[in-house]
């Protein structure tokens, strides 16, 4: 316990449960505690600099401390920062995210992917008029109740592959959530759909992320997209993709591979610039739930701080930079870094793989890339080897997500690509020793 961040982590554990805010910083033997970070670079309190992959959890676009979006922010920040009322920026960024997916009529912002998710589940249920949701195992969506289950199952308890269980991640999770959620496998439209079928005309919406992060960081095939797409027309339960992180992959969604319009978009992450901030978009028809009526709307909603104008103002800023052009060469950067990471596991001997799209990746200890959660799924010894490399990584100056994910950034060049192939390969032959060692 000599450096400073492990100072701070023994003072923090006074005040804060577990030392932390948010358990995804938690290593060991302490978090680290940044000191600055301009570009696609951090220092942490003890002066250590590394380039950062992680990105705040994939959220910052254009890396830290953005020069247009620190002028743009700083210039709102001196004419306030929340008001009871509405800004005329919201309206300029409503309009910005309109323009880039032809499946957003309509936009309405909130603070954060979770509380985005918890809105399109609720309008789903307000248009529908139905109790159900079904979502794919093992995918992160936030910390709505609903949308945490099965977020996290383990073997003894997942059940049958083609018809896995619903599986509480919190103690305490109310029985009848767990009634009200149907797990899907990922990447196998027939089983999905058979049990689909089982709830026809209970459904509120399928909800499904095109690449979900806990999962494995694995794109959707066409396929299953195109049957959740069919069935959920048929059956008249909505379709909402989750963007919250994969917003960065195309300039409208993820969903522009697919060509299938979702009814619900959530987004979040790098809409805001920096900031926190969530949104959910969909088409006219479905997005009436906000609207109130003679009754009342049939969705309540409003939040203290949804599209404070510090938010609206570094999302949209970002968010214009971030054009087709840009979007097209980070996912360039994004496939040359792929390539790197796998020439850089053959080279080192470990059984590796690397998944991902875009601008994100995802290290694997298994030889073979996985399909889906289940394949995913680490071992014990997985596990060991897979904490050897990330501290190794850290050591040398590369900071990426505990999983082992990373998300790129504007600020970086194949410099930054290079650098992170070379501690990769280095980190790997580490982390197979510790294998070997075991
Ligand atoms: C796909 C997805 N949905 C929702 C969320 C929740 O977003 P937030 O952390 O802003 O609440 C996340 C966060 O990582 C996410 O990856």
């Amino acid at each position: 316990m000599s450096s400073r961040s492990a100072e701070l982590f023994l003072e923090a554990q006074k005040y804060l449960p577990g030392g932390v805010s948010r358990n995804t910083l938690l290593r060991k033997p302490h978090p680290f505690y940044n000191h600055h970070a301009t570009g696609c670079r951090t220092v942490d309190v003890d002066g250590v600099d590394r380039i950062d992959f992680a990105n705040n959890m994939a959220s910052l676009i254009h890396g830290h401390a953005h020069p247009a979006i620190v002028a743009a922010v700083t210039e709102q920040l001196a004419k306030g920062t929340a008001f009871t009322m509405a800004t005329e920026t919201e309206i300029d960024f409503a309009r910005h995210l309109v323009g880039r997916s032809p499946s957003f009529d309509k936009v309405r912002f909130v603070n954060s992917g979770t509380e985005a998710v918890m809105a399109a589940i609720k309008a789903a249920r307000a248009h529908t008029g139905r109790p159900k949701i079904a979502k794919v195992e093992g995918t992160y969506h936030g910390a709505y109740d609903f949308a945490e289950v099965s977020q996290e199952p383990a073997p003894h308890s997942w059940g049958e592959r083609n018809h896995p269980n619903a599986v509480p991640l919190a103690m305490g999770t109310p029985q009848g959530i767990l009634h009200d959620v149907v797990i899907i496998p990922f990447n196998d439209p027939d089983a999905a759909c058979a049990i689909l079928d089982e709830h026809r005309g209970e459904l509120a919406c399928v909800l499904i992320d095109p690449m979900p992060h806990r999962a494995g960081l694995i794109p959707a095939d066409e396929n299953f997209i195109r049957a959740l797409w069919k069935w959920t027309r048929d059956d008249g339960a909505l379709l909402v993709f989750d963007e919250v992180i994969t917003f960065r992959t195309e300039v409208g969604g993820m969903q522009t591979r697919y060509k299938v319009r979702p009814d619900f978009t959530t987004m979040g992450k790098i809409i805001g610039g920096g900031f926190p901030v969530g949104a959910i978009a969909g088409r006219d028809e479905t997005m009436a739930v906000f609207i109130p009526g003679p009754y009342g709307p049939r969705l309540p909603h409003s939040g203290t701080f949804s599209a404070n104008p510090i938010t609206m103002t570094a999302g949209l800023t970002a968010m214009e930079l971030f054009d087709a052009a840009a979007v097209a060469r980070l996912n360039a950067l994004g496939e040359l870094t792929r390539a790197r990471l796998r020439e850089a596991i053959s080279a080192s001997g470990a059984p590796a793989s690397v998944t991902g799209t875009g601008s994100m990746f995802k290290l694997h200890f298994k030889a073979e890339a996985p399909r889906d959660y289940r394949s995913a799924f680490p071992t014990t010894e997985e596990r060991h080897a897979h904490r050897a490399f990330i501290d190794a990584l850290n050591d040398d100056g590369i900071l990426t997500i505990y999983s082992a994910a990373g998300a790129l950034s504007t600020p970086m060049t194949e410099v930054e690509i290079n650098r992170l192939a070379e501690a990769v390969e280095a980190a790997l032959r580490k982390a197979k020793e510790e294998l070997v060692v075991r």
